[in-house]
Order: C-alpha cells, then structure tokens, then sequence
C-alpha cells in the first residue's frame, strides 16, 4: 500500500525505518485534511472511527510505539470530541494504555487539534505545531523516522487518516488480497474527492486506476446541464492542471496513471472545471490560498506567491502589461525546487500548468485590457 497523504509513499517501508531498538517511538495520524478539494479523512472519522483507531493501533504495534496522537486541524473540534469518546471505550476494553490484553506492551492514544494552518499539513511542520512550537517545516534530514527528526526528536512514523483505515482490512484479508485491487504499482481502493462542475459531488471509493470518465460521468453524473468539461485538477490546488480531453479523460487514476498524463494523484482531491469557467481567474485563486499559507519561512514561496498574486490580479482588473504572462511564469519556474517543503511547488503549479494548457485564457485579459484604454482615449478621458 502507498500512503494517501499525498506523495504516495509506500506504508510498510516507512514503518521498517523505524530503528528497531529505540526505547520510545511514536506513531502520528495525520488529520490535517487541508489539502484543497479534500474531504475524506473528515467522512472516514466520522463514518467509521474504530477503522483509523485500529490501524493506528496496529501501526503503534508493528513498531513498538509508546503513544499515537492523532492531529486533527482545528475546525474538526467535533470530530475529536468523538474520537474521544472512542478512545475512552478503547481504555475501558483494555485496548489502550498499560500492558494491552496483558501482551506486556502500552501504548496511549491522544487527540490534538490544530490551529487552521494548511502547512501543518506538512508532517515536519506537524510535528513543531505538535511540540507547541510555529508550525513550520524543518530542515531534512533527519526525517521523522530518525533519531533527532520525530515527535520530541524520536522516531516517529507519520501517516494520513486514509491509510491507516485500510491497514485492518490488509490485516484482516492479506495482501493478496490487497494487491489483487487496482495496478501493479498503485494496489488497494482510494477515496476520490470529487468537487467543482459535476452534478453529484461526494466521496467515491474505487479501486485505484479507475478511468477518470468513469468518476466524473458515471460516479459524479458528469458536467451541469448545457456545459462541457474544460479542465480538472486531479489533486486539488496543488498538482497541474489538466485538459479534459478525450486522453485524459482515458487516465487510469493510479499515481503512475497521472504522472503519464502530465498531473499527479496526491490525496486524490478532484476538482473539475466545466466551459464557463476562466483558467486566469483559477490560477489566481489557487494563487491567493497559497499567499496565504505560505509560512514565510523561505524567501521564493514567501515572495513568490505574494508577487504573483499582485500580477494575476492586475491581469484580471484589465490591466496586465505585455510581459506580464512571461513574469509570472518565469517567477513560478524560479520557485519550483527551490523552497524547504513541497509548497512552494504547489504555489508554481497552477501558474506554470494553466499558462501551458489555457494562454487564449490569459490572452483575453490582455484584449479587454486594449479595449478599455482604447475606449478611455477615444472618450478623451
Ligand atoms: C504543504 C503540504 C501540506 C500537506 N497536507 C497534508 C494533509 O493535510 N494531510 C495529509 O495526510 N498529508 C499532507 N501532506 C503530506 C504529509 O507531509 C505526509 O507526506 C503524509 O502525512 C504522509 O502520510 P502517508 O504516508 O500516509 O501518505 C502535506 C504535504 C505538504 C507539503
Ligand atoms: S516552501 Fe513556503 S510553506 Fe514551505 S517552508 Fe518554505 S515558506 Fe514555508
């Protein structure tokens, strides 16, 4: 199985870098969900709890981790609550705490919730918020799983909500069985988010590698009525965009399936634009979230969003300047990696991607600009 965080690691890897001998390790749940466009950890907590929990526990097992915290970001208050609850029943049924079912290892189970920080989505900036520090992304290596880079410099495995939740059903049924769903390199069932233009959006669970025309027709009841699909970003705000055409909409959506196609899967956040939508005005909003999130802490995402976003939004006002297009290109392909955690790459997608499949949609901006100050000095103003 690979993680469903977003880069697709593969799980069990990440568990075996856990050094087998050190006394205290941990395990943490990532429940940030902050990713644009994503919404299933938040449906799996609340449909079916003891599925995260007991692959948390499972995982705390395998490498003899002392305590699980699970992060939640702040706005799943409910969530946590519940969790809770659940957590407490664990304790009483003594699957929780000191010499579990008397097997002579403990482990602690503990909710913490987040400040609404999309970089505390990032595990190593996670991990500081966790700690009660700024959440912000450290320097690697050491990566969590060493001596020096986990929860209070102890190792540490972290892992997304989704991933664990598959881990009592591997146990349960093997991994054959496992691995006889979906590719070769992309095994299991993934939740796709589906969002944007599509008649029925929701969470859809299907065996990774699944066509994309599938999800967005069959599952997602294709585009709004009278309207075409023009563009969808597979894994939200922060992959390239892509062209719906006939190709991409043949994409097996698999993590190899996606990069063939030019985009990634990440945590499988599908938003899907339909005709009516201007790519410019897309690039600019992405652009404004990740301005926003951007944490400051390395000077080209720092700069580099907010100068981008002042670009983009003399564009839209009518009011771009020739060279305009090629600046914020060329700001974005400055940014890509050069930056401490992957954000910065995010914040270059949208700009680099939409420029590449959609210029007529830029262009147009520029036209209208020519327009209103023709009209200006026709009108003597
Ligand atoms: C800016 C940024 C935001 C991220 N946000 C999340 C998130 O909200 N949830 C998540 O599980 N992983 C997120 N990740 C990925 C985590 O850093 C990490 O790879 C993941 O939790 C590992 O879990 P997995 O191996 O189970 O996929 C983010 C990464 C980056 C660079
Ligand atoms: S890339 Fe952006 S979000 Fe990541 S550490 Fe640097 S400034 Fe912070």
């Amino acid at each position: 199985m690979r993680g469903r965080g977003g880069a697709g690691f593969p799980t069990g890897v990440k568990w075996s870098f856990i050094p087998p001998s050190e006394p205290l390790t941990y395990v943490v749940v990532n429940a940030d969900e902050s990713e644009t466009g994503t919404f299933k950890d938040r449906e799996i907590m609340e449909g079916n709890p003891h599925q995260l929990l007991e692959g948390a526990l499972i995982c705390a097992r395998a490498i003899r981790a002392s305590a699980v915290y699970i992060y939640l970001r702040g706005e799943f208050w409910d969530i946590a609550a519940a969790l809770d609850e659940r957590i407490a029943q664990l304790y009483d049924e003594d699957l929780a705490g000191e010499d579990i079912l008397g097997s002579g290892w403990g482990c602690d189970v503990f909710t913490h919730l987040g400040a609404g920080a999309y970089i505390c989505g990032e595990e190593s900036a996670l991990l500081e918020s966790l700690e009660g520090k700024l959440g912000m992304p450290r320097v690697r290596p050491p990566f969590p799983a060493q001596k020096g880079g986990g929860l209070y410099y102890e190792p540490t495995v972290v892992n997304n909500v989704e991933t664990l939740a598959n881990v009592p059903w591997i146990m349960e049924h093997g991994a054959a069985a496992y691995r006889a769903i979906g590719t070769e390199q992309s095994t299991g069932t993934k939740v796709f988010c589906v969002s944007g233009n599509v008649q029925r959006p929701g969470n859809y669970e299907l065996a990774l590698g699944t066509p994309l025309r599938e999800l967005l027709y069959d599952c997602a009841g294709g585009p709004p009525e009278g309207r075409q699909f023009k563009a969808v970003l597979p894994s939200g705000g922060s992959g390239p965009i892509v062209p719906t055409t006939e190709e991409i909409l043949d994409t097996p959506l698999s993590y190899e399936g996606c990069v063939a196609a030019g985009t990634i899967l990440g945590s499988a956040s599908v938003i899907a634009m339909d005709d009516s939508v201007d790519m410019t005005w897309v690039a600019s909003k992405v652009t404004k979230f990740f301005r926003h999130e951007s944490c400051g802490k390395c000077t080209p995402c720092r700069e580099g969003t907010y100068w981008l976003d002042r670009v983009l939004d003399r564009i839209l006002a009518g009011e771009g300047r020739a060279q305009d297009i090629r600046l914020i290109d060329s700001v974005a392909k400055n940014m890509q990696g050069a930056t401490l955690c992957a954000l910065g790459d995010f914040a270059a997608n949208p700009i680099i991607h939409t420029i590449a499949h959609f210029p007529a949609d830029f262009q147009a901006h520029f036209e209208n600009a020519v327009e209103v100050a023709s009209a200006a000095e026709a009108a003597g103003d």
